[in-house]
């Protein structure tokens, strides 16, 4: 699937800048292939438009922000509201400008520290909403804000993908001489998504033990995953101890194969107990770890199940119902997946019969809350 061809995913809210950015000034993103600019108002809210004044195109990004919260384009002048009304023309003097001049406003929102938007109009959902925010017994640490060279699904299924951490995590907190993972439980949600439960072993013996709060070599983590499509998920780690370090993890699209990891945690310790600087620490050897492999994965990550154009494992499932999820999404917006036509290369004779024995279709669990026990596909 090649994000930017399909059109609902533009109905979706995504963090696209720290709200600490805007202070700077204007700040240009490419949204699934959009450029947009966001700015900061006189109030501090966040605005979002197309990155492109309507009189001779210049990009607004490179402009700054008046008094009275309208950006202003660095060319001629001109100035725009938040709604994209441009609301003075310097080369007319006091003269009320036309009201035809105006550039394409988006919805745009501040949340959790990001300024958030949405393309369309129309937002088949709002932002999720997380329990640990607003909640005094949690902090928010911010992780990471950077560019990744890889599909945003690809980091959506790696985050459910038990089977990669004994070789992905091998020299952080995996390990490759115990390759079987457990399996995690996976339920349905009321909004039609799902999440997973799972419990991992974890080797103490190769972190800073603070991060994880526990002083054995070996500890063992429950966690809580779930899928708010379509590129954000939620990991809520649970220690022994009593720790809790969920990490929110958005892959915002700019293109078909690069993306915006925007990422924060909620831990309920304080600053005393660790400091920020070692919670990031830890997570940063992981999602090095972690963009390595994905960086090098094919970006045009094939949804329809039909198509069968990867050969998967059980550990695979969470992955295959994220797929059902935006296969769904498509038909309901009426469109078909997009993608490339440069599968057939990969294919060898084997595959095609290890199809014929695949067990499907991939069904979600029936139930809400009824746990999804078999495997979809055979072990291999
Ligand atoms: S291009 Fe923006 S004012 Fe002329
Ligand atoms: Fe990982």
């Amino acid at each position: 699937m090649l994000i930017t061809k399909q059109a609902v995913f533009k109905r979706f809210w995504y963090p696209i800048v720290p709200m600490e950015m805007l202070k700077e000034g204007p700040q240009p993103f490419t949204l699934m292939g959009e450029s947009i600019v966001l700015w900061a108002d006189n109030e501090g809210a966040p605005r979002a438009a197309i990155d492109r004044c309507c009189h001779r195109m210049a990009k607004l990004s490179i402009g700054w922000v008046d008094t009275d919260g309208c950006i202003t384009c660095p060319y001629h002048g001109w100035r725009f509201d938040g709604s994209g009304q441009c609301r003075s023309v310097p080369q007319i003097g006091d003269k009320v400008p036309n009201h035809q001049l105006k550039i394409k406003a988006y919805l745009c929102e501040e949340k959790y520290g990001y300024a958030w938007v949405c393309l369309s109009d129309d937002p088949i959902s709002g932002i999720p909403e997380f329990e640990e925010a607003g909640d005094p017994d949690f902090r928010q640490v911010f992780e990471f804000y950077e560019t990744w060279d890889c599909a945003s699904m690809r980091l959506m299924e790696n985050s459910f993908d038990a089977a990669h951490i004994a070789f992905v995590h091998k020299d952080s907190f995996g390990d490759i001489n115990k390759p079987v993972p457990e399996l995690g439980k996976l339920y349905k949600t009321e909004n039609g998504s799902f999440y997973m439960l799972n419990k991992n072993r974890v080797d103490n013996t190769k972190v800073d033990r603070s991060v994880t709060g526990e002083d054995d070599d070996v500890t063992y983590r429950t966690t809580r995953t779930d899928y708010y499509p379509p590129v954000i998920r939620k990991s809520k780690i649970h220690y022994p101890g009593g720790l809790i370090h969920s990490i929110v993890t958005c892959a915002t699209p700019i293109a078909d194969g690069t993306m915006q990891l925007c990422q924060w945690v909620y831990r309920n310790d304080t600053e005393e107990d660790v400091p920020a600087e070692k919670v990031v620490a830890f997570d940063r050897i992981v999602t090095i770890e972690d963009r390595h492999i994905l960086e090098s994965c094919d970006p045009d990550v094939p949804i329809d199940q039909s198509r069968r154009a990867e050969l998967h494992m059980a550990s695979d499932r969470p992955g295959m119902l994220i797929r059902n999820i935006l296969m769904e999404l498509l038909k309901e917006n009426g469109e078909q997946e997009v993608y490339g036509d440069h599968f057939i290369q990969y294919e060898t004779p084997e595959n095609i019969e290890y199809r014929k024995n695949e067990v499907d279709p991939v069904k979600m669990p029936e139930e809400t809350g009824k746990p999804a026990s078999s495997p979809v596909d055979k072990s291999v």
